[in-house]
């Protein structure tokens, strides 16, 4: 019951929160035949978001994650999967098989193309020339959509991996040219490595440049969590959540969509033993315990830093808010102007630190941020 009220997957139902203006902006691209790449750190409510809005609407639709994709092979199956899948839906593959086949034929390619069972069999002749299959089997799938006047939604998460692949430009290319002109497929792109993303889809010279209408998801806003934490406090505990409480779970966790569940599941699970509604050194001894379960894996991680960068963090974590290659931090950091400058870079590339609104830099993780400013000094002194 309680991970269902706080997920650390997906959330949906009840557990899905606020995010209107994106669920509007979303729909009414979707509409509009807009593709969209959907911009965040990781688990700020990316995959969850696309999910709330598919889900709202009637489209045929896909979900291609391409989570540890490993070369072009695998990511041609699973888009040539996901094509299926929609052609699934459409309706029984007699009412389109004949037009499909048909399509092909006039193809430089062979493809073999099969109902086994109840599902469609695309299967190119060979994998020499990946992104030309994902192109063609993306235009038969258009084509089919075409003739049933019908709209389809291709959901392709963690699309930075495509990076890493030899011929990840080639793919690209190949999308761009399928997506800037289909009338009937619209793409969501989102993905977690913000740096990437954005060279992917905002470098002039990149094949996706200017395709998309962007969303960048910010954090949800203690407003949005309000009703939600009560109702949910008041089935547990037929009481109200003292706002004392409430405001101390979203300080500590700053907002952030994946850590407000995971304190919350963890504070309720340890108050329905006790079956007394949480007080706010309940939430601070809850997040402590946390901070002790990740201590030993966040240090394993730092070691992997750089000391400068993991002296900015620290710096950071004590809630230092100047200018950072500014004077004063370049004596307490002991580093160059320049030396902050690159290690900025990095820890942004690497999604550890966001500029904010005000132009100054504040850690992604609130974890992270808690453990450093408990621990952080000892970084000073080390180096
Ligand atoms: N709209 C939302 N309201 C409340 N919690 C959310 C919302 N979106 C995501 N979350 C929570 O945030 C965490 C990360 O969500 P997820 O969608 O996987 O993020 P991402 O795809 O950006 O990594 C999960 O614990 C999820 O339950
Ligand atoms: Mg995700």
């Amino acid at each position: 019951m309680i991970e269902q009220y706080f997920p650390l997957g997906i959330a949906e139902g009840e557990s899905f929160l606020g995010r209107e203006k994106e669920i509007q902006r979303l729909i009414s691209n979707i509409h509009a035949g807009v593709h969209t790449l959907i911009i965040s750190p990781r688990r700020y409510g990316k995959t969850s978001l696309v999910k709330h809005v598919i889900g709202l609407l009637k489209f045929s639709h896909v979900e291609i994650d391409l989570f540890i994709a490993q070369n072009e092979f695998s990511i041609e199956q699973k888009f040539l999967k996901g094509i299926q899948g929609i052609m699934a839906q459409i309706e029984s593959p007699e009412k389109w098989l004949q037009s499909l086949i048909k399509f092909f034929k006039k193809s430089k390619k062979t493809w073999s193309v099969g109902i086994k069972g109840l599902k469609l069999e695309l299967i190119p002749e060979n994998h020499q020339d990946v992104p030309e299959n994902i192109l063609e089997a993306l235009q038969a799938l258009e084509h089919i959509l075409a003739e049933k006047k019908l709209r389809a939604v291709i959901f392709i998460d963690e699309f930075q991996e495509i990076a890493n692949i030899k011929i990840s430009r080639a793919i690209e290319g190949a999308i761009r040219h399928f997506a800037q002109s289909s009338k009937h497929v619209i793409f969501i792109f989102s993905g977690s490595r913000q740096h990437l993303l954005k060279y992917m889809f905002e470098d002039k010279s990149r094949p996706l440049y200017a395709l998309c209408d962007q969303i960048k998801l910010a954090r949800l806003l203690p407003e949005d969590y309000f009703e939600y934490l009560q109702t949910v406090s008041k089935k547990t505990w037929k009481k109200t959540l003292p706002d004392t409480v409430f405001e101390e779970i979203l300080e500590i966790t700053e907002c952030h969509a994946r850590y407000v569940y995971y304190l919350c599941m963890k504070l309720w699970e340890q108050a329905a033993l006790s079956k007394n509604i949480p007080t706010v050194e309940d939430v601070i001894n809850v997040w402590q315990s946390i901070i002790q379960e990740r201590l030993k894996d966040t240090r394993e991680l730092l070691l992997k830093r750089a000391p400068g960068q993991i002296k900015i963090l620290s710096l950071l974590s004590f809630g230092y808010t100047q200018v950072l290659s500014g004077r004063v931090a370049q004596s307490k950091l002991e580093m160059s102007g320049s030396a902050i400058v690159q290690a900025l870079k990095i820890l942004e590339e690497d999604d550890y630190i966001e500029k904010t609104e005000e132009g100054t830099y504040q850690i992604i993780d609130p974890l992270l941020k808690s453990i450093l400013s408990q621990y952080g000094a000892d970084y000073f002194n080390n180096y």
